[in-house]
């Protein structure tokens, strides 16, 4: 059935904005964010905030929140939320035990090491990027059914009917939706051939109704996790997806799996960080990264301050550079993560460090790095009224993926192949060099760098934190963490508290705009740094859960994007 496309007057608009309005006596404006007494659920969009709190007051848990949330936001969210992508789930049980999963794509059975290159054995510009060979077997309704199955306690049926209805009645495009519309107006038609549901036309306070995804997602809860892998909607797919000239089988999306694996665990200071292990990259960096800086006093030198710069920047540098020799699929390559997490390894790593002048990364390892483009994931925190937390860091890779959207199913498909090393020492869009670990191979899954992290303090639940931004999700993180736990701000100050960036190549520190003090910069660029400003408007979009003292919950809801925390 096509997509109708409905867009209804202002008054529409208000009376929806007032529906998705959380209530004012549970809304804070000073420096702390939303506080509730039990439940919270910190996304992209209001409304897949809502539908997931709201499944939680009918008794569901958080695991039952992100089936909800997940696809909540794959109806508001087309940018980055989805059923044609994957991600990756950090948990922590009300009993304090933990547990990660994996629903991040794999590569087709078809692929080659060097699909992606010419007969020169060059790069082939876009082409794993945009279109139909940039797919990867999507991961994400294989994850949120193994999670529901395993945690969940109330009925499939029960959890999605309200996304089923949100997609029937359309959501509200914001100012920043309306503005990217505009933009990839282009190439979603060259890409597709035709005009978009999503398309240049639309405004802010249009709606946005997706009758496509609302069956879609009707014979999802109908038939469970097979309908997307094996029953008519896997048929479709596929069927679109060869018409496009994809190399995905019908048997690729039957043989895809998503798999429980154990988190990183470590120690800092007194805080327990539990965070995502290969095939995403985000664990085992932050883990390197944080024992690194440990020694150090950043609390005396302070936020944003040189040295606390300093120190954690050239953390960085080291940890990015084994990111890009070390990680890959662990089903695949062997990762060397005892070594690479202990403390002689990070000691030594260290060892050249000094305030006086970068260490030169060619010190530190080598490679080469040319021009990458921005682009979106998203994360979601969730604490449920039985003390359970989750960490979802989700995404197409890029922004609205591929661009391929199925008009019958009513779904963007992801460009994750593109997370791959297309060629040793080759940058990918975010300017991530790989080497053979991260090399394309079939049913292999490609590297991320996405780190959904759960925090413990002396035993207890602390904070539930993520971020999207590519290559800057792992260092945005840290810095969260480190915002509350070194420098004293609440969660709220701490997402929203200027960030900046290194990933070891390009030999640069990447900062957000106007937001780093012209002194700072000058002694920075004094030192040796090369400071670039202009690269990245925004470094993360961070969302986080932060328990309090008293035991009440804040949410920290990036105003980077449309991110709201919604709870009770
Ligand atoms: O898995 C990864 O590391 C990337 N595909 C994440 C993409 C992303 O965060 C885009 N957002 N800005």
């Amino acid at each position: 059935m096509k997509n109708i496309l409905f867009v209804f007057t202002l008054l529409l608009l208000f009376q929806s904005c007032k529906e998705n309005t959380p209530p004012k006596d549970k809304v804070q404006t000073s420096k702390r964010g939303l506080i509730t007494k039990k439940a919270m659920v910190v996304s992209a969009r209001e409304e897949a905030s809502i539908i997931g709190s709201d499944i939680m007051k009918k008794g569901g848990n958080a695991f039952d929140a992100m089936m909800a949330t997940e696809m909540a936001l794959a109806v508001a969210y087309p940018y980055a939320g989805n059923l044609g992508g994957g991600g990756f789930m950090v948990y922590r049980l009300a009993d304090g035990s933990t547990g990660g999963l994996d629903y991040r794509e794999k590569a087709p059975k078809a692929a080659t090491k060097n699909m992606y290159l010419d007969t020169n054995a060059e790069v082939i510009p876009n082409r794993s990027t945009v279109g139909p060979l940039a797919v990867g077997i999507p991961g994400t309704v294989a994850g949120i059914f193994k999670a529901h199955k395993r945690f969940g306690k109330l009925p499939i049926k029960e959890v999605l009917q309200p996304v089923i209805d949100l997609a029937k009645n359309g959501f509200i495009v914001t100012k920043n939706q309306e503005g990217r519309f505009k933009e990839k107006d282009s190439i979603f038609r060259a890409v597709n051939g035709h005009k978009l549901l999503f398309n240049n036309d639309l405004k802010k306070g249009d709606r946005v109704l997706n009758f496509a995804l609302a069956e879609t997602l009707s014979r999802i809860a109908e038939n469970g996790v097979n309908e997307f892998y094996k029953g008519e909607t896997a048929k479709k797919l596929v069927e679109f997806l060869n018409e496009k000239g994809s190399i995905i089988t019908l048997e690729d999306l039957a043989a895809y799996e998503s798999k429980w694996r154990d988190p990183i665990e470590f120690q800092y200071d007194n805080l327990k960080v539990i965070s995502m292990s290969p095939p995403a990259s985000g664990g085992i960096c932050l883990n390197q990264i944080m024992k690194m800086i440990e020694p150090f006093d950043l609390k005396d030198y302070g936020h944003n301050s040189l040295k606390a710069i300093q120190v954690i920047v050239e953390a960085e540098k080291r940890a990015y550079a084994d990111r890009g020799f070390y990680l890959g699929d662990p089903d695949f390559v062997d990762i060397p993560v005892e070594t690479l997490t202990s403390d002689i390894y990070l000691e030594q790593r260290m060892s050249n460090f000094s305030f006086k002048a970068p260490t030169p990364v060619d010190s530190i390892s080598h490679g080469k790095i040319e021009g990458y483009e921005s682009d979106q994931t998203t994360h979601y925190s969730i604490v449920d009224q039985f003390g359970n937390a989750i960490a979802v860091t989700t995404t197409l890779n890029s922004g609205y993926g591929s661009k391929l959207f199925v008009d019958d199913l009513g779904f963007f498909l992801n460009n994750e192949m593109d997370d791959f090393s297309s060629k040793s020492g080759v940058p990918n869009v975010y300017g991530l060099i790989g080497a053979e670990a991260n090399s394309i191979a079939p049913e292999k899954r490609m590297l991320s760098s996405m780190t959904p992290t759960i925090l413990e303090k002396d035993g207890e639940l602390l904070m539930t934190v993520g971020t999207p931004g590519g290559s800057t999700i792992i260092t945005s993180v840290l810095q969260t963490i480190l915002n509350v736990e070194e420098f004293g701000m609440t969660m709220q100050e701490a997402v929203e508290a200027a960030r900046f960036h290194n990933q070891y190549l390009p030999d640069e520190i990447r900062i957000e705009p106007n937001r780093f003090d012209k002194k700072l910069i000058e002694q920075l660029e004094s030192l040796g740094y090369i400071i670039n400003e202009e690269r990245s408007p925004v470094i993360g979009i961070v969302d986080g859960i932060l328990v309090l003292e008293n035991g009440t919950l804040e949410g920290g809801a990036d105003p980077r994007g449309d991110d709201t925390a919604v709870g009770f």
